[in-house]
């Protein structure tokens, strides 16, 4: 029997078509828009289908595991799987797979460090003053930023993505710090990085402090209204992991009161919303979670997340399962 999948919004064709060259029945959810997980349950409970290839935006819990006893396989199209319930996925021997695509790491990578200089050269600020007419010729005082060349970049997380980053910023001739529950030697190589054993040692010494860890629940609100007060007056944040490690309403309070200088952010901490104040605010850069939207990354996640899928069913290990 051809196996049945269901993928709950529209990725790269590449995928799509790798399953049906497999002979599977592919069925892709009909609407541009994250699936209500109501939708996804009783899709769930009126065709048996083997496998749903899931998003970050869908919370799989007990709830869809209960609504499909035949589906063995959730495989997320993401590196992070905080959406999914893996204790209960395990409890009634549900595989769940991630797409740790190297491809993705990289786009991650480049965007946060697009959100360092993006912060330091003021740019997305300028631009808004350009559109708006406002420029009325050059002038010695306007936008006056910071150069990154000699500061230090605090990287909280010195994963793939981590140490991406710790690269290019060693190409801008700057300083990298790390914190992690382990010493990475290679960043260490790589980039000349320096271990600090705790977040409360590296926040003090870095002008901008980049996030890199998976949300777990010792990361949630790791940035917090304490943490801010140990960070430079001048120092810049930028998040592309999870919304959740910082604790939003903190973070509008330090921008607001000048605690921080600025933030970069491509998450937040109840996405799609943004916690009230935040748009407002001049010194903030927003992107919508698009760390990892290079077409070259999210065809290689579709290929990671759809090779899970058929390694699965044709009796292999898949490479990324998460809660074996
Ligand atoms: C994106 O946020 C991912 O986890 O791949």
């Amino acid at each position: 029997m051809n196996k049945k999948i269901f993928i709950t919004r529209k990725i790269p064709d590449l995928g799509i078509t790798l399953l049906k060259n497999k002979g599977y029945e592919v069925d892709v959810y009909s609407k541009n828009r994250i699936m209500p997980q109501k939708e996804l349950i009783s899709i769930l409970k009126k065709k048996d289908y083997d496998a749903v290839l899931c998003l970050l935006t869908d919370k799989i819990d007990a709830k869809v595991y209960d609504a499909a006893p035949n589906t063995k396989l959730y495989a997320n199209y993401a590196t992070g799987f905080d959406n999914l319930d893996l204790v209960e996925a395990k409890k009634r021997g549900i595989t769940i797979t991630n797409a740790p695509a190297d491809l993705s790491s990289e786009a991650v990578a480049e965007h946060a460090l697009a959100m360092i200089l993006a912060l330091a050269a003021r740019i997305v600020e300028a631009d808004d003053f350009v559109r708006r007419g406002k420029y009325k010729g050059w002038d010695p005082m306007n936008f006056i930023g910071t150069d990154t060349v000699g500061k230090t970049l605090g990287l909280v997380g010195a994963g793939r993505i981590g140490e991406r980053v710790a690269i290019f910023v060693k190409g801008l001739g700057m300083k990298v710090i790390y914190t992690d529950v382990n010493k990475n030697p290679r960043i260490e190589e790589s980039a000349g990085a320096e271990y600090c054993k705790t977040l409360e040692e590296l926040l003090p010494r870095a002008d901008i402090v980049s996030l890199h860890v998976p949300l777990l629940d010792s990361t949630k609100h790791l940035m917090n209204e304490k943490t801010f007060k140990l960070m430079k007056k001048s120092a810049y944040l930028v998040n592309t992991s999870r919304g959740p490690i910082v604790d939003e309403k903190a973070l509008v309070k330090a921008l607001k009161e000048k605690v921080i200088a600025g933030a970069g952010l491509d998450v937040f901490e109840f996405e799609p919303k943004l916690m009230s104040g935040l748009a407002k605010l001049e010194n903030v850069i927003l992107t919508p979670h698009i760390g990892s939207a290079s077409i070259e990354a999210r065809n290689q996640m579709a290929e990671v997340a759809v090779n899970n899928i058929i390694d699965f069913f044709e009796g292999k290990l898949p490479k990324n399962v998460v809660n074996k």
